[in-house]
């Protein structure tokens, strides 16, 4: 089966350098030759280019950017499935979930979304205390929304597409007042680390997938922020939270998502390598190629023999 591969240097979603510099770092790591290992026919598209314009909204410094690369991050992410490709988007911060999942919808029409994550990223500009708009893509997203915000120019292109219903949270702890408003209003399908010290990750998984892919139908987007994971496992990323999912969670989960046949796009975002010392930072790359490697196919049980050989 074959894959795309998009990188997205994109780092103006919030204020600290370096997350930008991921995608190739991660692809320096021997990323192309994992996946190939596993038997995929991978193309690389490189990485986002755009030009930036300056606009103008409250608590939203640099929406000309994020709107300038989410929309050429959009066009490559359609590109990539209507190539016959699940996509890999490697950012860059969490805004770049906006076109990733824009894309995605374009082309698929029918998706529904994981958001692991310690945050939900459900602000506006009007509840956002930091105004970076990393805490923001879910609420752009989601048509519930649209009354929550104000005219954003740039953003035409992208209508607010994704019913919330059809997008569900792993690995919540870090949830701003506001936010916990609208996931209670609209009952959305929200299991945080509580849940899964209740029930173990693989019900949850379960539950969410029951809930927003009640007819096992969907084309599956995850965005995984990798600060869902714990910062044990994951330490060079923006906005640690203390207490998350351990990578064998995090393994588990993507193992399961990859069995239905149907995750056809994640993206692995927020991975800083200049935060934290060597050590850190390689431990977060390869925290974050394992993570993709079972979306993609690896299996701890080992991998099975290539059809045709029998011996
Ligand atoms: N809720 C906080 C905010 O709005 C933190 C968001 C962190 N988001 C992320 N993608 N790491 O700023
Ligand atoms: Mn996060
Ligand atoms: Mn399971
Ligand atoms: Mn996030």
């Amino acid at each position: 089966s074959k894959v795309g591969i998009i990188g997205v240097p994109f780092d103006k979603g919030q204020r600290k350098a370096g997350v930008g510099e991921a995608p190739d770092i991660i692809r320096s790591a021997g990323l192309v030759n994992e996946l190939q290992g596993l038997g995929l026919n991978v193309h690389d598209y490189g990485n986002v280019q755009y030009e930036t314009a300056s606009i103008n909204v409250d608590n939203m410094p640099n929406l000309g950017d994020v709107a300038a690369c989410t929309q050429k991050l959009s066009e490559m992410v359609q590109q990539s499935l209507r190539d016959g490709r699940r996509v890999l988007t490697i950012g860059g911060d969490h805004s770049i979930g906006i076109g990733s999942i824009d894309g995605h919808v374009k082309v698929d029409k029918d998706v529904a979304i994981l958001w692991i994550d310690a945050h939900a990223d459900l602000n506006t500009n009007k509840t956002s205390e930091s105004g970076n708009v990393h805490g923001m893509p879910v609420a752009l997203l989601a048509s519930e929304l649209a009354d929550y915000w104000p005219y954003l120019p740039g953003m035409d292109w992208q209508q607010p597409i994704v019913s919330i219903r059809n997008v569900g949270y792993i690995g919540l702890r870090s949830v701003d007042r506001y936010e916990r408003l609208v996931i209670e209003k609209f009952g959305i399908t929200a299991f945080g680390m509580e849940d899964v010290e209740r029930f173990g990750i693989h019900e949850v998984v379960n539950m969410a997938l029951r809930k927003i892919d009640p007819d096992n139908n969907r084309s599956l987007h995850v965005s995984f922020d990798i600060d869902s994971l714990d910062p044990l496992e994951a330490p060079s990323t923006g906005t640690p939270v203390r207490g998350g999912l351990s990578l064998r969670e995090g393994i588990h989960l993507m193992e399961d998502l990859y069995r239905t046949n149907r995750l056809n796009a994640l993206d692995l975002v927020e991975v800083n390598p200049r935060i934290g010392d060597k050590k850190s930072v390689d431990f977060t790359v390869e925290a974050a190629i394992h993570i993709i490697q079972a979306g993609f196919g690896y299996s701890r049980r080992g991998l099975k023999v290539p059809e045709g050989i029998t011996d």
